[in-house]
C-alpha cells in the first residue's frame, strides 16, 4: 500500500479556500478500526459549516482556535482494505458506506473508522455514487421526524424540500405514513412531487404561512422561514423546527420556552447517529423508499469551486467528490 495519500486539508478555518489538495500519511487502522479506499464522497452544508465555524459553537467539536482533525469530509462509500485484529463484523474487500464526524477525513484516498462506527455494507445494486450520499442529508432528516414523533397520518411541510435535507426529509416522512406539503421553487416543483410530496407549494409564487391548511410539524430544512411564521399553520400542540439557529439564535430559546406554555413548540434536537441508523437506510433505500438527490459532481482538484457551490445554497441535494 501507499505511504501518503491525496487528501483535502483544512488547516485553519476561514473562506472554501483554506482548503487545500495536498499529500498526508495514510492512516493506520487501531486494533478496532478498518481501513478504508475512498471512491466516493460529498460535499456537503456539515464540511461548509465545520470548515467556515460561522457559528462559533462548532469549534467545541471539531478544535477552538484551529480544525484537530484537518483532513475534512464526513460521508463516504469505498471498499475495506485492512482490519485491526479486533474487527469482527466486517472483512476486508467488503464494500461500505457511512458517516463520520468523530474525526473527519472522509475527503482523503484512505480512511480510518472504528467498526461500531457509522458504517454499513453497501445497499445491495448500489454504486458507490449512490451510497455516499445515503446519510448526510437523511440523518437530519430522520432526527427532526423523531423528535416531532412522526407516524402514520401526521401532517407535515417541509420548507425548503430541495436541499440534502428537505429532499431526505419529504422520503423518509412519506415511508413513515405522513402526508407532505412540500415548498420550493417553480423550476423544482416536478422534481419534489417525485419525491412523494402530497402537495407543492411554490415559494416564488405563494406564502405557506397563509394558506388554510394546518399542520403537526412543519420542518424547516433551509433555515429560512421563522417560528412566528410556521406557528399560523400549526395544528394545537404542533412543532416547528429549523436546520438554522435563526435571527439572533432565537430557535435555540424557543426550543427552551415554548414548552414551559404547553400548545405549539419549537425543537432543536442534537443531531445523533448510530450505526442501526445507518442500517435502517441502507434497507429503506434498498426497498426503493429512499433515494438521495444528486447535483453535480466534483473532483479532489475542483474541491474549492465544489464548496464555493454549495455553500450558495443552491445545491439540488448532493453535490459529490469523487476521490480518484
Ligand atoms: N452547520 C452545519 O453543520 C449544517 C449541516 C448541515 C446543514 N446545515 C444547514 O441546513 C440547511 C440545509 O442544508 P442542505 O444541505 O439540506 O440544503 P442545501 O442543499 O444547501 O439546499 C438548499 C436548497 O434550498 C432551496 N431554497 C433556497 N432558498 C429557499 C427558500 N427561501 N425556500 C425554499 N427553498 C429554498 C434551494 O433551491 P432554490 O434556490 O432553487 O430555491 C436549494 O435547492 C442549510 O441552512 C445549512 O446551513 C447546517
Amino acid at each position: 500500500m501507499h505511504q501518503t495519500m491525496k487528501a483535502i486539508v483544512n488547516r485553519q478555518y476561514g473562506a472554501p479556500d483554506v482548503s487545500q489538495l495536498t499529500h498526508v500519511p495514510v492512516p493506520e487502522a487501531k486494533e478496532n478500526e478498518v481501513l478504508i479506499r475512498v471512491h466516493m464522497s460529498t460535499i456537503n452544508r456539515t464540511d461548509t459549516g465545520f470548515r467556515s465555524a460561522e457559528y462559533v459553537i462548532s469549534r467545541f467539536w471539531s478544535g477552538l482556535l484551529k480544525p484537530k482533525n484537518p483532513i475534512s469530509g464526513c460521508e463516504f462509500a469505498g471498499e475495506i482494505v485492512a482490519k485491526g485484529k479486533l474487527v469482527k463484523q466486517f472483512e476486508v474487500g467488503d464494500k461500505v458506506f457511512g458517516f463520520t464526524t468523530s474525526n473527519f477525513g472522509a475527503h482523503a484516498e484512505y480512511l480510518a473508522v472504528a467498526e461500531d462506527s457509522p458504517l454499513a455494507l453497501l445497499p445491495i445494486g448500489f454504486t458507490y455514487s449512490m451510497a455516499a450520499r445515503l446519510v448526510e442529508g437523511a440523518h437530519y432528516a430522520l432526527n427532526y421526524i423523531r423528535a416531532a414523533k412522526i407516524k402514520e397520518g401526521s401532517t407535515v411541510l417541509v420548507y425548503g424540500a430541495t436541499g440534502a435535507i428537505g429532499s431526505a426529509a419529504v422520503q423518509l416522512l412519506k415511508y413513515f405514513g405522513a402526508t407532505v406539503t412540500a415548498v420550493c421553487a417553480s423550476d423544482k416543483i416536478e422534481i419534489v412531487k417525485n419525491l412523494g410530496a402530497d402537495e407543492v407549494i411554490d415559494y416564488q409564487r405563494e406564502n405557506y404561512a397563509e394558506k388554510d391548511k394546518r399542520y403537526d410539524l412543519v420542518l424547516d430544512a433551509v433555515g429560512k422561514s421563522s417560528y412566528r411564521e410556521a406557528a399560523r399553520v400549526l395544528k394545537p400542540g404542533g412543532f416547528y423546527t429549523s436546520t438554522e439557529l435563526g435571527k439572533y439564535a432565537q430557535n435555540i430559546f424557543l426550543a427552551l420556552l415554548t414548552p414551559l406554555f404547553g400548545g405549539k413548540k419549537v425543537l432543536f434536537p442534537i443531531p445523533k447517529l448510530t450505526q442501526r441508523d445507518v442500517n435502517w437506510l441502507k434497507q429503506v433505500a434498498e426497498e426503493g423508499k429512499f433515494k438521495p438527490l444528486i447535483d453535480r459532481q466534483f473532483t479532489m482538484e475542483e474541491f474549492v469551486a465544489g464548496s464555493v457551490y454549495v455553500e450558495s445554497g443552491q445545491k439540488t441535494g448532493n453535490v459529490l467528490l469523487k476521490i480518484e
